[in-house]
């Protein structure tokens, strides 16, 4: 990572949706508080009052379409934002930052789910954010139909994106898993099918390796 004199560092969570990020979420805050760190907890699309309103464009469904490359110009847009305005100044204070979901997202939903070209999201990430990356990602995997079935569980009022077809899942889970197996040393990859503990203690595992005390 490349902020210079960073003091705190950056961890991403990942998944499909319905994953179970939200316990992971609240699993990695409590491990980094628990080591003495302060650390604040935010989310893309969004995190800053704007990139908010963009998450609001990007994830309400209305009848004009957004089409593919001005969806992932917006989550770029938004990125840079948060980039700015949040993540780094935090991390330039000594304090981590968690982020439900980053970078990887876009290779996943917009490269795989939506198949717009790596190339194109490479150029875009370069522009956006230079080499900033997250220290450490948790890639929370799931097969397709389970995700489906505990994202139907909440009852709530889906986003564009999980109105989307299992087939388009599946491509995100894929680039997600290619994402991993290209970049093993920051992406971690845990089975998410497993019970809440298991997956708690993975995360702990994955977590105390990295910066054991
Ligand atoms: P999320 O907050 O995880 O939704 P939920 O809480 O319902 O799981 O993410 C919002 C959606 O935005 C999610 O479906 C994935 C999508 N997304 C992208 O398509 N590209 C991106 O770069 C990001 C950050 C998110």
């Amino acid at each position: 990572m490349t902020v210079a004199n960073k003091k705190g560092y950056f961890i991403t969570v990942e998944g499909t949706d319905g994953a179970g990020k939200t316990s992971v979420l609240a699993t990695i805050e409590n491990w980094i508080t628990a080591q003495g760190h302060r650390v604040i907890t935010t989310r893309e699309p969004g995190g800053t009052p704007l990139a908010e309103q963009i998450r609001d464009l990007l994830l309400t469904s209305r009848e004009e379409k957004l089409a593919d490359d001005a969806e992932l110009l917006m989550m770029m847009a938004a990125r840079v934002q948060h980039v700015h305005t949040k993540i780094k100044p935090a991390l330039m204070q000594g304090t981590w930052v968690l982020s439900d979901r980053f970078l990887d997202a876009s290779y996943a939903y917009q490269g795989g789910g939506r198949g717009m070209s790596t190339a194109r999201i490479d150029a875009l990430h370069t522009w956006a954010i230079d080499h900033f990356l997250p220290d450490l990602t948790i890639l929370l995997d799931v097969p397709v139909a389970i995700g489906q079935a505990r994202v139907a569980h909440r009852g709530e009022e889906k986003t564009r994106f999980e109105e989307e077809k299992t087939a388009f899942f599946e491509r995100v889970r894929s680039a997600y898993l290619a994402r991993a197996n290209q970049e093993p040393q920051r992406i971690v990859v845990i089975d998410a099918r497993a019970d809440q503990a298991r997956v708690q203690a993975d995360v702990i595992a994955a977590l105390s390796q990295r910066w054991s005390a």
